[in-house]
């Protein structure tokens, strides 16, 4: 499903170089949920953009779905990210002067889905994540839950292979966040494989793999013992 090897990323801000990811190799297979975990600054949101081809790396490879994706152009990744990927983040990224359903609708608007199997696959979707009220409202009118599950609609709505999701709790209060879980749960069991960041322990349990940064390495990979269950 991922397969990433020997991947270098450097930035360069103002004449200096800042390794940011130093030989990072991971294989994610299909099916897994996985966590990323470590410190601020570790690498983890860089990792997280170039696995979801929002970012390039200078050195490795990277295979997604049994595809070479280490040397595509621009309009290439964009066009695996909108059929392979779904991305969630922290901020939830909704367009506010877009309703709902036309948020949830978007990236089959770029994949050229018909307006009407459009509007049922939104719908679907929205149900999927336990909206059916509201979809006709603003983002701006929804708490920041009921955002989370619009992100997490928009995402899952092209059936990716792979759902990831950059501190997708970031925002939100302990209830909330085992609500988001439980649909992450939901849609790992019914097969999608899912990959997400987190800062805290407790969130991380819900998975079934925990690996480990530490500045642009990664320090541990193990299986979660006892994994909770929603
Ligand atoms: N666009 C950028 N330009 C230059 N340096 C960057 C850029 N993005 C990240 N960095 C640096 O790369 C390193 C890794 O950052 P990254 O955002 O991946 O960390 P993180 O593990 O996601 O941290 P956090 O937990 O705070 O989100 C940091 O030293 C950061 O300052
Ligand atoms: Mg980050």
């Amino acid at each position: 499903m991922i397969d990433l090897k020997n991947v270098v990323k450097i930035y360069q801000t103002g004449g200096e170089e800042l390794i940011a990811l130093k030989n990072i190799s991971l294989h994610i297979d299909k099916g897994e949920f996985t966590s990323i975990m470590g410190p601020s600054g570790s690498g983890k949101s860089t990792m997280m953009n170039i696995l979801g081809l929002l970012d390039r790396f200078d050195e490795g490879t990277y295979l997604l779905n049994g595809q070479d994706v280490t040397h595509l152009t621009d309009k290439e990744s964009a066009k695996v990210r909108n059929k392979e990927i779904g991305f969630v983040f922290q901020s939830f990224n909704l367009m506010p002067r877009m309703t709902i359903l036309e948020n949830v609708e978007l990236p089959m608007v770029y994949a050229g889905v018909p307006r009407k199997e459009r509007r049922e696959r939104a719908i679907a979707a929205l149900e999927q994540v336990g909206l059916k009220d509201r979809v006709n409202h603003r983002p701006n009118a929804i708490s920041g839950g009921q955002k989370q599950r619009v992100a997490i609609a928009r995402a899952i709505v092209n059936q990716p292979v792979v759902l990831m999701a950059d501190e997708p709790t970031g925002n939100l209060d302990s209830k909330t966040t085992l609500e988001i879980m439980k649909i992450f749960q939901d849609l790992n069991d019914a097969g999608t494989t899912v990959v997400m960041v987190t800062h805290e322990p407790d969130v991380a349990q819900y998975t079934k793999r925990i690996v480990s940064f530490k500045d642009g390495e990664i320090l541990g990979d193990e299986p979660v013992k006892n994994r909770k269950k929603l």
